[in-house]
């Protein structure tokens, strides 16, 4: 149990009960801005936390864990921690939980929305109709490419790559795929990282952002997609190099892009995708369903409060936390 009188940052209100529900006694602060705080509120904001309730767009960096000495949990409404400098954490003894599983299924979901928006012209073909630039039933208006019978190359198969899989496959795609580890997953044919590009009509990308992904889909990999080829992204924007790929999409060398994530969130107006009719752009909205968004921030309460109480996290980034406690208590 926390104990009352234990600090908690928030650094944004979340959807559903979670916050609501929890113990009293506990010295709740929530940061009341819908973008959250800068970096230098937040380091003034959680200076004497106890607990850290953050999100994607919060960096959790060494300089900020210095100004927070009593900080016994970080815990981000994510599952993705890029944004949290682990190593840091894990040197000053601090668990890190983050929100995997609960939303897989949606942003699975999502990713298949971006592949069918894609294929089929979705938002251009809204935005065609809007501007009142549609004059008559053309046979050749609007052609897109169907998902039926062309292969999706999946690029990362954990969770979400495998739930995206088995979506594919039930739209009658042949499923490729490639992740570092070379995993083994039934109903989708283990190709090289080249060969996936080489040889997909669509291409989804799902690996985590880390500093080895970071770019992974550079120049030279866009430039080994098939002629005609659709790029989705709802992992993570630093894995994709933008210029290049609008270049890509400018040019008609590949036909089109879904993409909810970016380098630089929201996206910069100067955004050369903005103006390309062959990318849909989303908001990052993949985990965005009203429950999954309450299961990710009862997940990253449950987290805070398990790390308030000295007990072991549900979902943890940094698990060598514990091993190094350990290891510190039996020499000590
Ligand atoms: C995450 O959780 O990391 C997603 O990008 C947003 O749900």
């Amino acid at each position: 149990m926390a104990s009352a009188n234990q600090r908690i940052f928030a650094t944004r209100r979340l959807p559903g009960a979670a916050l609501a529900s929890l113990p009293g006694g506990v010295d709740l602060e929530v940061f009341d801005g819908a973008a959250g705080p800068d970096p230098d509120t937040l380091v003034r904001r959680a200076a004497h936390a106890d607990g850290l309730l953050c999100l994607l767009t919060d960096r959790i960096d060494a300089a900020l864990l210095d100004a927070c000495p009593n900080l016994r949990v970080v815990s981000s409404c994510s599952v993705g921690l890029d944004h949290v400098d682990l190593a840091a954490c894990t040197a000053r003894g601090v668990p890190v939980g983050h929100t995997p599983g609960v939303l897989t299924e949606t942003t699975a979901e999502l990713t298949i929305a971006l592949l069918f928006a894609a294929a089929r012209r979705i938002a251009e073909a809204d935005r065609f109709v809007r501007a009142g630039r549609w004059q008559a039933w053309d046979p050749e208006l609007l052609l897109g490419r169907d998902l039926g019978g062309s292969t999706l190359g999946v690029i990362g198969l954990g969770a979400i790559g495998r739930a995206v899989a088995v979506r594919a496959r039930a739209l009658g795609m042949e499923v490729v795929g490639w992740s570092r580890s070379g995993r083994a997953v039934e109903g989708v044919r283990s190709v090289a990282f080249g060969e996936l590009l080489r040889c997909s009509d669509f291409v989804s990308v799902h690996v985590a952002l880390t500093d080895e992904t970071r770019g992974l889909l550079g120049e030279e990999a866009l430039a080994q997609l098939k002629p005609g080829a659709i790029l989705i992204n709802s992992a993570r924007g630093g894995i994709v190099d933008e210029a290049a790929l609008a270049e890509r999409l400018a040019s008609g060398a590949i036909a089109g892009a879904g993409l909810d994530v970016f380098s630089e969130e929201p996206l910069p107006a100067d955004s050369p995708l903005r103006g390309l009719e062959n990318a849909v752009l989303l908001p990052h909205i993949g985990s965005a369903s009203f429950r999954t968004r309450a299961r990710m921030a009862d997940l990253a309460v449950e987290n805070l409060l398990a790390g308030l109480s000295g007990e072991r996290l549900l979902q943890c980034g940094n698990p060598e936390v514990y091993a190094a406690a350990e290891a510190e208590k039996s020499s000590g």
